[in-house]
């Protein structure tokens, strides 16, 4: 094996377990059941520590057994035995989304690459193992019959012209989002002023949540999730992040639809690997088998990440949110224009939602998860297809939970929250400017509020 690094990481997330049950919804300021941020209650004797405790605790709607079972799931590194590789970014979920529960951003980026072609439209390089770049390999090894295998690392092909690294980011209420109806964003868009008026993505869904019946394979979704709003949710994610980053490779079935979108194996720049060198046990890792007679069932590994990840609560306010100087930023956020696109607007969750989580639930992502043109921070990597326009607009990041980040933007840029504005180009000049002209004492109150969500 090529990599030695991550070895840590289970431990620590055993001792982090330890404390994990249900969410309490009392105390910390911030989201709340079907209520709006609730500072009036923040005045109790609660530290920022009690608020931080239930950082990784579950929503109503699923057991701790249940939870608990599914979360070392997702951190469980895999081996060879498990379908890793052959090639792979990493041996878990948790691996990667890890800070500082399983499930929440991480801190090391994965690269994507790509070019255009002459029409100026983006090639995602897929002939030459595009666009994500597989870091570790399988390497040379001698496979369970005594075969010698070899396979090699990807690298970026030479006609690569851009490049990106991008960070993995918090699951935290994750669920939530999923089960916002595509109209909310219709909607949201539609309210922003003009000048800075994003772009809802619509993509073609490849694996529904076959619990919401609005979803079929090949309809279409608001996209929501990725840097650029490229993926509907998390079930499609799971079985998409499984193959991609940890190289173990899924069949599912829909409504007596075999979906086969991830049931290969990555192979290193496309180029095939022997059928025995792929892992210990050669074919699709995991595989539901014939979808005959109008089946639906999805993998359980990918079923189980995605009701981990649907279950995640999100990251509680903490105290300081309501005292001075966050709660005096709040209405600088607003007058500067950050609001425009980091939308203070409560999202709900409809009355009874397909995926179990709490009803007329309200959270504030400060996101309106849509396109728009930030200037400089568009990391020009899209879909294949996708005019050079399209692919320079990156989602609104989410801003719920930030100061749990070590390193902002898509690809880390920016160390801290200034910094992160710093950056704003494009529709968000305008802002950028007015966050400068802010006197320091102001700018510092903005930071505070930002970093209280
Ligand atoms: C090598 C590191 C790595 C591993 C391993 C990894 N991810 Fe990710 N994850 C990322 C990165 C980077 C992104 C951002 C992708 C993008 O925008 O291009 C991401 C994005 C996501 C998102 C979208 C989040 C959002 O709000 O936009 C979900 C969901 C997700 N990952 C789930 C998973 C699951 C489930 C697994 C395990 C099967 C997994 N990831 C494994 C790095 C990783
Ligand atoms: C025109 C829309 C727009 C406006 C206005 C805007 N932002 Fe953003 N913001 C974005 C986008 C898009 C990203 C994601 C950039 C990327 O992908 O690297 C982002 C990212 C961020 C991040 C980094 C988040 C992360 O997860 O790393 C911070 C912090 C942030 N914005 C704060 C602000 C503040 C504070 C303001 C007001 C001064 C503001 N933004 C105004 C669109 C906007």
């Amino acid at each position: 094996m090529t990599s030695q690094k991550y070895r840590k990481v289970g431990l620590a997330f055993a001792v982090q377990g330890a404390f994990l049950g249900l969410v309490g919804l009392s105390g910390c300021a911030g989201v709340d059941a079907a209520g709006e941020s609730d500072e009036g209650t923040v005045a109790s004797a609660l530290s920022d520590q009690d608020c931080d405790s239930t950082i990784g605790a579950h929503l109503p709607g699923i057991s701790d057994e249940e939870f608990e079972a599914a979360r070392t799931e997702f951190a469980k590194v895999t081996t060879p035995d498990d379908g890793l590789g052959p090639i792979f970014n990493e041996r878990s979920c948790g691996n990667c989304h890890k800070l500082p529960v399983p499930g929440g951003a991480g801190d090391e980026t994965a690269e994507r690459f790509g070019r255009f072609n002459p029409d100026d439209t983006f090639d995602s390089l897929s002939r030459e193992g595009g666009p994500l770049l597989h870091l570790m390999t399988l390497g040379d090894w001698v496979n369970e019959d005594g075969e010698a295998c070899q396979v090699p690392a990807e690298h970026v092909p030479d006609d690569a012209t851009v490049t990106t690294d991008r960070l993995p980011p918090a699951l935290f209420g994750a669920g939530l989002l999923d089960t916002i109806p595509d109209e909310f964003f219709d909607e949201l868009a539609a309210a922003e002023p003009e000048a800075v008026r994003g772009m809802v993505n619509r993509v073609h869904i490849q694996l529904p949540d076959v619990e919401d019946p609005t979803q079929v394979v090949g309809g279409t979704r608001v996209g929501r999730l990725t840097w650029k709003a490229a993926t509907v949710g998390v079930t499609e994610f799971a079985a998409a992040a499984f193959r991609q980053e940890v190289g173990i490779s899924t069949q599912h079935c829909v409504a007596g639809q075999s979906i086969t979108t991830w049931a290969a194996e990555p192979a290193p720049n496309a180029v095939p690997v022997p059928v025995e060198c792929q892992d210990n046990v050669p074919g699709t890792d995991y595989a539901v088998g014939s979808c005959d007679g109008n089946r639906t069932e999805i993998e359980p590994h990918a079923r189980t990440f995605s009701r981990y990840m649907t279950f995640l609560a999100p990251v509680p306010r903490p105290r300081s949110a309501g005292q001075p100087p966050a709660r005096q930023g709040e209405a600088l956020f607003a007058s500067v224009g950050c609001t425009d696109c980091h939308t203070p607007r409560a999202f709900v969750t409809p009355h009874v939602p397909f995926n179990g989580v709490p009803g007329d639930y309200a959270f504030h992502p400060y996101s309106d998860y849509l396109l728009h043109d930030v200037g400089d921070l568009g990391d020009h990597i899209g879909q294949n297809g996708e005019t050079a326009e399209k692919v320079h607009l990156m989602r609104t990041a989410p801003l719920w939970g930030i100061r749990l980040r070590p390193k902002l933007l898509h690809d880390g840029r920016a160390s801290d929250v200034a910094g992160a504005i710093r950056w704003h180009g494009g529709q968000a000049a305008a802002a950028e400017s007015a966050f400068e002209r802010l006197h320091p004492g102001e700018q510092f109150k903005l930071v505070a509020f930002v970093q209280s969500l």
